[in-house]
């Protein structure tokens, strides 16, 4: 901008001009930026309304006042001008920063399926919390067995219907007599041998029998076998355990009874029976495993002398007891591994 104040008169009409001239540039300014250049050109040092301004040291005296008022006023109409249109775009510029910025909290993150744990896992932990809280140990033993521990030291006769091909996975060759095992109950057997007396101890696992695959068999499934050996233990014992496991996996309502069976390895032996109010069909006992006292010749063939010592034992399907723990309808959904199944019985990992 040239400057040239000797040109510039004092008149309403150059004063009005620059004010017009200032007014416009403010409202044409969109944004602070152009503002500031608005202010540079339209008020600043050089701006014609500067300049009428410094031609005020030429106004006569008389004159003066005048126009200084007029100059004056018009000097506080731009400035007013400028902050308020300066408040208004910084108003807006923030106003566009923050919708640019805008985070969306309720959006849900983008997450990986970490998958869930199978609720036979699940519930052969809870399982054995249950004996863990009695103080008893928990025990393992091979799934690929030796038909001693599976059959012979278990009482079984050498003709015993359950050796035969049709129910034992027998394993090539022969005469290794190995098989898959099909119940934990050879544990019993190592236990006792691997052990000191007494003796608490839970065994859960994976057994093994030439099963259908249906609704309620599977060929491979989970046991839990207890055996506990002692001095002056009584089937009271066995009743008063089996129930307590029955009342924290089932509920307080939870009842459980003996019925007399036959499994070689004990005596006497037992069907053990459970009852729930709310079982599917209603209220009624269903049959959940069997148990006993162990039979002498299985203490022995462990080297364990009867007269001084007696025990208890029981063995459980874990796929049964979440049958109708949980209500599921068919065993095949627990042998599928859709993690679909799986979630419904929580997340946890
Ligand atoms: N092993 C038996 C089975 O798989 C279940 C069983 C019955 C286990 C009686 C025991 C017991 O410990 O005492 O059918």
């Amino acid at each position: 901008m040239s400057d040239a104040p000797e040109t510039t008169e004092i008149t309403p009409e150059a004063v009005n001009s620059a004010v017009d001239a200032a007014l416009e540039a403010i409202a044409a300014a969109g944004d602070t930026a152009t503002l500031k250049a608005a202010r540079s050109a339209h008020s600043a040092e050089g701006s014609p309304l500067a300049k009428l301004n410094a031609r005020l040291r030429d106004v006569p005296n008389d004159k003066k006042a005048e126009f200084g008022k007029l100059v004056g006023q018009a000097r506080g109409r731009v400035n007013q001008a400028f902050a308020a249109r300066e408040e208004e775009l910084a108003a807006a510029e923030t106003v566009a920063r923050l919708e640019a910025e805008r985070v969306d909290i309720t959006a849900l993150a983008a997450r990986a399926r970490v998958g869930a744990r199978h609720p036979i896992s699940l519930l052969q932990e809870q399982i054995a919390d249950i004996f863990v809280g009695m103080g008893w140990e928990i025990a393992e033993g091979p799934e690929l067995e030796h038909e001693w521990f599976n059959f012979d030291a278990l009482n079984f006769d050498v003709d015993h219907p359950a050796r035969q091909m049709q129910d034992t996975f027998f394993v090539d060759p022969v005469e290794r007599h190995l098989v898959m095992r099909t119940h934990t109950s050879p544990v019993q057997v190592r236990s006792m041998l691997e052990r000191d007396l007494p003796l608490y101890v839970l065994c859960p696992g994976r057994v093994y029998r030439t099963d259908e695959f249906d609704a309620t068999h599977l060929p491979v499934f989970t046991q839990f076998e207890g055996i506990v050996v002692d001095k002056g233990i009584t089937m009271a014992h066995l009743k008063g355990t089996l129930d307590h496991a029955a009342k924290v996996l089932f509920g307080a309502e939870a009842k459980t009874r003996f019925r007399a069976n036959f499994f070689p390895f004990t005596e006497p032996s037992a069907e053990l029976d459970l009852w729930h109010p709310t079982f599917k069909g209603g209220a009624r006992w269903i049959e959940w495993g069997g148990c006993g006292m162990i039979n002498p010749n299985v203490l022995r063939a462990a080297g364990i002398d009867p007269e001084e010592y007696s025990g208890f034992a029981f063995g459980m399907g874990i796929e049964r007891t979440l049958m109708f723990r949980s209500d599921v309808q068919d065993m095949r959904d627990m042998a599928e591994g859709d993690v679909r199944f799986s979630e419904q019985f929580g997340m946890v990992v």
